[in-house]
């Protein structure tokens, strides 16, 4: 069996590495915190929010890796999508193992919940997808099913919108969290289906960031007005204002205007590189 930081001829890949070693940290870190006793009165509570949190990040991490590949000419992040991809599964597996636990193991009524629970079902059929995911993501599974394994994978996008829509539902009533997520959700889709010669200019990337803010706002002002009792004009008013700190659609304008400036710079660096007979390593990507 090959081990995960390394290629098919052995040779150790520092990069993937460096993710596995990564991929455990926050688990740990909360294991700690538990351990230490500094994770309140319901230490079981806080870990089924930090396992399912981490799920999310690990999800949106996965689906950030190819734009991140091509926009900053990075082919080597590829390497590291598979990893990243099972280490959301795997804290999706722990959040419900851990959820089971704080039902004292009582499987059918679990199993009831999650049948009754609107959250809870969107919340299974997630991790469902990530399951079927993960199962389907060795070497062999790629070569057995050639052209459906990629067909399949893009499964991973209304996967992501389940676990989003999860983490809404059970957020009661300050959704700004799940709001910043959809918005680099959000983002990263809009970044895909772009013609692919829009994804060099850096105008486009300007302009993505400014599209994504809005449609962070659009998100945040239907959620309000769809899911709870709040006054959505209200909050989509907020966003004229920083006053009292960024907005989830603010931070989510923040995150891709900082890629758009990162990019020329990433740009220039691998110029100057070449220009002075360094290589760039990695694999080819496409224009
Ligand atoms: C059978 C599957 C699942 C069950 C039974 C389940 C159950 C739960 C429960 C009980 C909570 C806490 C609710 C509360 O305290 O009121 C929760 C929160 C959460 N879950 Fe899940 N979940 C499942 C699948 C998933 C998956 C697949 C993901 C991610 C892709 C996920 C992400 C989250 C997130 C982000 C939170 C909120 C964390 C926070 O507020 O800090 N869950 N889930």
């Amino acid at each position: 069996m090959r081990m995960p930081w390394r290629d098919r001829h052995g040779r150790l890949l520092p990069i993937k590495a460096v993710v596995l070693a990564l991929a455990f940290v926050p688990g740990l870190v909360n294991a700690f915190w538990w351990w230490a006793g500094d994770l309140g009165g319901r230490p079981l509570t806080e870990m089924i929010h930090a396992t399912g949190l981490w799920s999310v990040r690990f999800m949106l991490i996965s689906l950030a890796i190819t734009p991140f590949a091509r926009m900053f000419d990075w082919s080597r992040l590829l390497l590291v999508r598979r990893m990243v991809g099972l280490t959301a599964m795997a804290y999706a597996i722990l959040h419900l193992a851990l959820y089971i636990a704080d039902q004292k193991f009582k499987l059918l009524f679990v199993a009831s919940e999650i049948v009754l629970r609107f959250y809870l079902t969107i919340g299974f059929a997630a991790l469902l997808g990530l399951l079927a995911l993960g199962v389907t993501s060795t070497d062999s599974a790629v070569r057995r099913l050639g052209r459906r394994w990629k067909q399949l994978h893009r499964l991973a996008y209304p996967i992501a919108v389940l676990g989003i829509l999860h983490y809404f539902i059970q957020t009661k009533a300050n959704v700004s969290e799940p709001v910043f997520v959809a918005g680099l959700y959000v983002w990263l889709m809009l970044w895909r289906p772009l013609p692919e010669a829009w994804k060099r200019p850096i105008a486009t990337y300007a302009a993505l960031s400014i599209v994504t803010g809005l449609a962070t706002v659009g998100l945040e002002f239907a959620w309000y007005g769809i899911a709870t009792s709040i006054d959505p004009w209200r909050v989509l008013l907020a966003n004229q204002s920083i006053d009292f700190g960024l907005r989830p659609a603010h931070w989510a304008f923040v995150v891709a205007a900082a890629v758009a400036m990162l990019v020329p710079l990433r740009r220039l660096t691998i110029r100057r590189r070449s220009a002075s007979g360094g290589a760039t390593p990695g694999i080819p990507l496409r224009r």
